[in-house]
């Protein structure tokens, strides 16, 4: 039996979802944690491309009990549109599919609220993916927000909404000068999404922990990065949930001693989406040429995502943060033709050396990257599945990644598609 963690090393966007797909293979259930349809999860399977924002990809596989947490918040207008293209494609979304009672809902005014506050703090904005995360975590924490197990209730569900509309709407107007909420309209939305998913609205702790106590194998799956965790990222250019490794305990009432392992998924090189301090950016055009090569636009957005070298400092924290007992390198192939590649082993600021990952905004803002060089590899990679096939630098990269995180590489995924990979130790 093994319960595994699945957590992005980085800003996002390392190819969790392919992995989590791979490993969902001799596993008995896949849970999402944490975020929402702020996400985007590429699965490739026999060149057909799927995207997922909400549901664990673990849903393309037949016959895998599949889970969206407690931690996570749920817009049910976009989780009926992604069930229906599922079922479209002739993927199985059933009795497969269990929704937590205890999901916060996103509402049609925590979107409004989000784009008010982004208009407002101008160049100060965060580039969200402007999809009601934040406010709805708010009011999580604030104890106002309407849950999926309201949904189930519906006198209890128009009650708070009609407590919740009456400071909305006048928020929105003293504060943003924009139009606010009908109380019938929304309440008549919603009850119309209950009639869609009562028949997914389930205890999720309850199913998870008879499942873990079973000895069934389960995938627990995190979105967005340790870097864009609310606690342990770049804040306030985070986003609003705990997407590191504690985030599953909480966010799906697992108690930690159930935890088995924690994989660490790190892209090759480093890319980031939205705003915030990112210090090996490359800003010329190899920034670009890799950008091109890797495909790195947003899965959810379309914006180009930034990218830059691998950066060990930020890693080496990452682990740390997370406890990784292994990790997945993806997207090796996107560096072949490099003469050389750049590894950052530490910052420099106001002539200060840093080898911890500064907490400080202003300090990491302005930190230089020191590199260290090491050889590029010629040859092609891509679809690479026997390590003996990679060219000596491209070992020798991957190698000394591990030793300088000294944390076992467990996979190198080396293409989109489910066997574009090398298993080194297999996780289950
Ligand atoms: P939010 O999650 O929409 O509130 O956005 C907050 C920050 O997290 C922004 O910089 C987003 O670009 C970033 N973000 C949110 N989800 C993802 C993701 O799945 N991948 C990469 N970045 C993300």
């Amino acid at each position: 039996m093994a319960v595994i963690v699945i957590v992005g090393a980085q800003w996002g966007d390392e190819g969790k979802g392919k992995i989590v797909d791979v490993l969902t293979e001799k596993a008995d259930g896949v849970a999402r944690y944490q975020g929402g349809h702020n996400a985007g999860h590429t699965v490739v399977i026999k060149n057909e491309k799927f995207v997922l924002h909400i549901i664990p990809s673990g849903i393309l596989h037949k016959g895998k009990t599949c889970i969206i947490g407690n931690g996570v918040v749920v817009d049910p207008a976009f989780l009926i549109e992604e069930i229906d293209e599922l079922k479209k494609r002739g993927i199985e979304v059933g009795e497969n599919l269990f929704l937590s009672k205890n999901a916060h809902l996103i509402m049609p005014y925590h979107t409004a609220i989000e784009r008010e506050q982004e208009r407002l703090k101008g160049s100060k904005k965060i580039g969200t993916t402007g999809r009601g995360i934040g406010p709805a975590y708010v009011d999580k924490i604030a104890r106002t927000g309407l849950r999926v197990g309201d949904l189930l209730y519906p006198e209890v569900f128009r009650e708070k909404l009609k407590i919740n509309l009456s400071s909305v709407n006048n928020l929105l107007k003293a504060l943003y000068n924009a139009g606010g909420f009908d109380l019938e309209n929304v309440y008549k939305e919603y009850m119309g999404y209950a009639d869609r998913l009562s028949g997914h609205i389930a205890d999720t702790d309850v199913i998870i922990n008879k499942m873990i106590d079973e000895n069934k194998n389960m995938v627990l799956e995190g979105a967005q990065g340790t870097l864009l965790d609310v606690d342990h990222g770049t804040y306030p250019y985070v986003t609003s949930s705990s997407a590191s490794a504690g985030g599953a305990c909480t966010g799906l009432g697992v108690g930690p001693t159930k935890i088995t392992k924690v994989i660490g998924v790190v892209k090759a090189y480093t890319t980031r989406v939205g705003e915030g301090p990112f210090p090996t950016e490359i800003k010329d055009s190899l920034g670009e040429k890799i950008r091109e090569k890797g495909g790195e636009y947003g899965a959810t957005t379309g914006r180009p995502r930034r990218c830059g070298w691998l950066d060990m400092v930020a890693l080496k924290y990452s682990i740390r943060v997370n406890g990784f007992t292994g990790l997945v390198i993806t997207k090796l192939d996107i560096l072949d033709g490099l003469e050389k590649i750049r590894m950052c082993t530490s910052y420099k600021c106001d002539g200060i050396l840093h080898e911890e990952f500064p907490k400080e905004l202003s300090v990491l803002e302005r930190c230089e990257p020191v590199y260290e060089e090491v050889a590029g590899w010629k040859e092609n990679t891509s679809g690479i599945k026997n390590f003996e096939k990679l060219p000596g630098a491209a070992w020798e990269y991957i190698r000394k990644i591990e030793s300088m995180l000294n944390t076992k590489i467990q996979i190198i995924s080396s293409g989109q598609k489910r066997d574009e990979l090398i298993m080194l130790h297999e996780p289950f």
